[in-house]
């Protein structure tokens, strides 16, 4: 029904509209029922004489225990099917193809890992599962595209991941819904869903720069973590190789999930979690590293976990030309 609803072109569009529909469905049985009953009473029930005076009902167990009981079943069936899509919703697979996002006033900057950048347009290929690692660069943004119902804001300082499936090829509109200034109503994008070996193409045709983890090496070297941060444990910092997604000890006596924002932390708050066994001589990079670099620098230490090592930039000639542009982001 097109001109009610949105497209459905992803994996969780269904059960969302699912769910949509019983509660729409409930809620009209009960406001059909109850404007109905109204009526009725006011009409059996209404005064016929002037001194009529209605019979006083004290307590009637059966009715009572119908109306805690039924609402009771039907607001744990909403709970517990709407909790099951949230969680699906909330935890991406295993194996998806990652993507990072990073909102702006007033646009929409894709990083795909392979290094290919795009802006206000995002290429992904059908029947993949694809996550997106979102954050923002000045306030809170919201990453809406209707077609996969999908909605997340966007939050600086953090990670907040999105993930779909889309099952239909096509270009699907992106909205910001969150109001973030004077141009929010025009942070707008598509999402270009391709067949997987047009997306390879697709692929294939950019990235001059090489991979994300590639540029984020040779940050690791302009920035000169690597005189610190060195493979042989002989450095001042803690070695980085095979750490991403473990489990580090802290001075403190705790321990901290190495992830995309402990990683983030450490290099604009080096101070705030140290690493066991290691004094906080690190300097900040707040100011000096931009959103962008940061993602690549996390792609460089998450790339020295992985074995083998992510494939590098493909090969760039020969590919078709492609018909649209990719501005290269600008800091
Ligand atoms: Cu970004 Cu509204």
């Amino acid at each position: 029904m097109p001109p009610l609803f949105p497209e459905r072109a992803s994996s969780m569009a269904y059960r969302v509209d699912n769910l949509y529909f019983f509660l729409l469905a409930i809620t009209a049985f009960f406001a059909v029922l109850i404007a109905g009953l109204i009526v009725f009473f006011a009409v059996k029930y209404r005064r016929r004489s002037p001194d009529a005076i209605g019979e006083q009902i004290h307590g009637n167990m059966a009715l009572e225990l119908a109306w805690t009981g039924i609402p009771f079943v039907i607001v744990m069936v909403i709970f517990v099917w709407s909790a099951s899509v949230f969680f699906a919703m909330a935890h991406a697979p295993d194996e998806t193809l990652n993507i990072y996002v990073v909102g702006k006033q007033w646009m929409w900057k894709f990083q795909h890992l392979d290094g290919q950048r795009e802006i206000n347009e995002l290429h992904v290929p059908v029947g993949r599962d694809i996550k997106l690692i979102t954050t923002s660069e000045d306030v809170i943004h919201d990453f809406f595209v209707p077609a996969f119902r999908v909605k997340a804001d966007v939050i600086p300082g953090r990670f907040v991941t999105i993930w779909f499936r889309p099952t239909r090829p096509g270009r699907y509109q992106l909205f910001c819904a969150e109001y973030c200034g004077t141009r929010h109503s025009r942070m707008t994008g598509e999402i270009v869903v391709m067949e997987p070996s047009e997306f390879q193409a697709w692929m294939s045709g950019g990235a001059p720069e090489g991979s994300l983890a590639s540029t984020g090496q040779k940050l690791f070297a302009d920035f000169a973590c690597n005189t610190c941060h060195r493979p042989d444990a002989q450095g001042r910092g803690p070695v980085l190789d095979g750490l991403f997604g473990k489990q580090q000890a802290l001075q403190n006596g705790q321990s901290v999930a190495v992830d995309e924002a402990y990683i983030r932390e450490s290099i604009l708050n080096p101070s705030a979690k140290i690493t066991a066994g290691f004094q906080p001589i690190m300097p900040t990079f707040q100011g000096l590293v931009s959103e962008e670099q940061l993602l690549a620098l996390i792609e460089y230490v998450k790339s020295l976990s992985t074995t083998p090592q992510e494939p590098a930039a493909r090969p760039l000639p020969d590919a078709p030309a492609k018909g649209e542009t990719t501005p290269s982001v600008k800091k």
